[in-house]
């Protein structure tokens, strides 16, 4: 067998073109989903003071912000809503004049087809509890009532295709939530419409800030009745294959960085197209220790995009988005 010094693997790293010809991945801003928060007003770009660079935006200033990154290359955007109105059912969240039909509309007034817009569909930011839909006390204790968020769910998400949403992104971890929405959007006649199901969520401390950014944090309890035990592998393959059964088509795996192994697995097992999110707190994190001067950001974001790739993303939804697609021009 040949061994050293025959083989040296040094060899292919020595002259750095032929380390872009053995290179295995790389990131493109054609990877990229932007998430952006937009909230009821005129004029209003408030920055989320744990997500430097990003802000909740009225729909005219999410109009230019889209222009902005449109310019940087971004093409794909993630909506949430955040709206004046909280109630116990979300009732906000099925209204066709609501935040989210309204950004939509508006934006793809502006943008026509240039815009890929997605939409985040889910009833936390429309709750005044923060749960992820109607509650129950069925259990013995109050509780996410699945089944009867199901039919709202859908109904959200049937809105958002008609003000003009070009793939839903369900993030609940409600049970049969592909299903439901795709049986209303194919009777609604948006069978062509993609379903992004957050398949593999976490109930991760990532999220901190982004209950900020989008003034959803849970009022009582936590979200570790629908969401994930972040101790479980088996059970995010299981969870995209309930999803993909019932007609997902694309999947997500949520937080990125802490489950890289889950995405291989996922990539690895199913082959089909596979979302990762690189949340909020991983953002803050680099963020902060990059204001502090202790990492070099662009360094350390480029590599975490990358690694996320490489594990088996196909899209990262991420608030790098814009920074990254200077980076690479
Ligand atoms: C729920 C939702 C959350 C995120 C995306 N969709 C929050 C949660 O489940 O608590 C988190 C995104 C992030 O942290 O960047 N609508």
């Amino acid at each position: 067998m040949a061994e050293f010094p025959r083989i040296r693997p040094r060899r292919l790293r020595h002259h750095p073109l032929i380390r872009g010809l053995v290179r295995e991945t790389t990131l493109c801003v054609d990877d990229l989903i932007l998430p952006l928060f937009v909230r009821p007003g005129r004029g209003i770009k408030k920055e989320i003071a744990s997500m430097p660079g990003n802000h909740q935006l009225s729909v005219d200033c999410l109009v230019e912000e889209v222009g902005a990154s449109l310019d940087l290359g971004i093409r794909a955007f993630l909506l949430f809503g955040i709206p004046s109105h909280k109630d116990a059912t979300g009732s906000s969240a099925l209204d066709p004049e609501g935040i989210v039909p309204q950004a939509l509309r508006a934006v793809r007034k502006e943008y026509g087809e240039r815009a890929l817009l997605m939409t985040d569909e889910c009833f936390c930011e429309y709750t005044d509890h923060g749960h992820c839909g109607v509650l129950t006390e069925a259990t013995g204790r109050l509780d996410l009532d699945n089944d009867a968020t199901l039919p709202l769910l859908a109904e959200q998400c049937v809105g958002h295709a008609r003000a003009g949403a070009d793939l839903v992104a369900p993030s609940g971890m409600l049970d049969g939530m592909v299903g439901a929405i795709r049986t209303a959007l194919d009777a609604a006649g948006f069978s062509h419409v993609p379903i992004m199901s957050y398949s593999a969520k976490y109930a991760s401390g990532f999220y901190g800030p982004f209950r900020d950014a989008a003034e959803s944090p849970p009022q009582f309890g936590d979200r570790n009745g629908y969401q994930m035990d972040p101790a479980n592998g088996d059970e995010a393959l299981r969870e995209v294959e309930l999803d993909l059964a019932e007609g997902a088509d694309i999947v997500m795996v949520k937080p990125a960085l802490a489950y890289l192994d889950i995405l291989r697995r996922v990539k690895e097992r199913f082959a089909v197209p596979v979302a990762a999110y690189n949340v909020s707190g991983e953002f803050a994190m680099v963020k902060a220790a990059a204001q502090k001067g202790w990492i070099d950001e662009r360094r350390i974001a480029l590599e975490i995009l990358t690694s996320i790739k490489r594990a088996g993303a196909d899209m990262i939804l991420t608030y790098f988005a814009r920074d990254a697609a200077l980076w690479l021009k």
